[in-house]
């Protein structure tokens, strides 16, 4: 890393060791998305052939699925510098004005968390986006001037767990918007065993399978996993992960046959228990469960609903009669 904090192409840095050593460099490494990264290198390619910076970029879907990496695929494939930063790191217009100025032509800048933006920082980004301007105003009242700054060509990559909060005037001004998915438990388990093979770590293929599908759909946990069944493994003087080495780690962690946590498992019974199968609101689940409700929304929500425990009604959330069985408490009625 330079000393503005830019990274430059093939050493792509980290919020630490371990997540950067097992980060995908390039997209032939990069696996699962397989459509949102079909168009990102047509979409690249493109921009590459004319010479031109990569339209914006919006990548929106629940945290661990690989949106940080991607953007370092993005700025690698296109040859040229990224700077990382994000929404609550940008405090003050100077803030961003000291970032676009030192952007050099075609970099990408990549803004994590963007829907936590301030509004003055926002402002600035519209025209640094659309015209690759930026307006200084100088002095105050009747004699105030404004200059207009020339940016560089940049790409502003921004993610987010959720498109909904971001405002209508920032979200238009993406032109290349991708919603990333859970991942199915056979793309976990080419993760799982890519990230076993880096830590030089040998496991069997019945082991891979055991943890991905106890990944909850997002490769940040299953590589979690992987590094504790290692530990496992290492402690009980096993040369392999095995099957029996991942379920004994997994059970240790209180995690379940299919993923879940005491936390999931506190929301479902919750929902259950305390109000009947629902619907309740989001903000009375908060409050029933202590947890806050953009960690229900962000990180549980979205697996539950895609494992069919939870329905998202007008009404509130409705537990499924899967989530019932899965509960193993009596199920009378229909889904409501
Ligand atoms: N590590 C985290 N996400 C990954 C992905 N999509 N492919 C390969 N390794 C990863």
């Amino acid at each position: 890393m330079d000393e503005n904090g830019r990274i430059t192409t093939g050493e792509y840095l980290p919020d630490d060791d371990f997540e950067a050593s097992i980060r995908p460099r390039r997209f032939e490494e990069y696996i699962g998305q397989s459509k949102v990264k079909e168009n990102l290198k047509i979409f690249i390619g493109a921009a590459k052939k004319r010479g031109e910076s990569l339209d914006h970029v919006l990548l929106y879907g629940p945290p661990g699925l690989g949106k940080t990496t991607l953007a370092g695929i993005i700025a690698s494939e296109m040859g040229v510098n990224i700077r990382i930063t994000s929404g609550p790191a940008i405090e003050k217009a100077a803030d961003i004005a000291g970032i676009l100025t030192n952007l050099n032509e075609m970099d990408v800048l990549f803004i994590d968390e963007i829907h936590r933006l301030n509004k003055s920082v926002e402002e600035i980004l519209y025209p640094a986006m659309e015209d690759f301007s930026f307006d200084i105003i100088m002095g105050k009242g009747p004699s105030a001037r404004s200059l207009r700054l020339d940016l560089p060509k940049f790409t502003l990559i921004g993610a987010t767990t959720r498109a909904g909060l971001l405002s209508a005037p920032l979200r238009d001004r993406f032109g290349i918007i991708n919603r990333l998915e859970l991942y199915t438990p056979e793309e976990l388990m080419l993760i799982v065993r890519r990230t076993a093979s880096i830590l030089k770590s040998s496991i069997s293929e019945e082991g891979a399978y055991e943890i991905a599908k106890r990944s909850r759909g997002t490769p940040r946990i299953a590589n979690r996993l992987v590094k504790r069944a290692r530990d496992f493994a290492e402690v009980l003087g096993e040369p392999i992960i095995t099957e029996n080495i991942a379920a004994t780690a997994l059970k240790a962690l209180d995690i379940d046959e299919i993923g879940l946590d005491n936390v999931d498992r506190n929301l479902l019974s919750t929902i259950i228990v305390k109000f009947g199968g629902g619907p309740v609101g989001l903000d009375t689940l908060s409050a029933a469960t202590g947890e806050d409700v953009s960690t229900i929304e962000d990180i549980y929500e979205p697996y539950l609903i895609q494992l069919g425990y939870i329905n998202k009604t007008p009404r509130g959330r409705v537990a499924t009669e899967g989530a019932y069985k899965h509960m193993e408490i009596p199920y009378n009625g229909d889904d409501k």
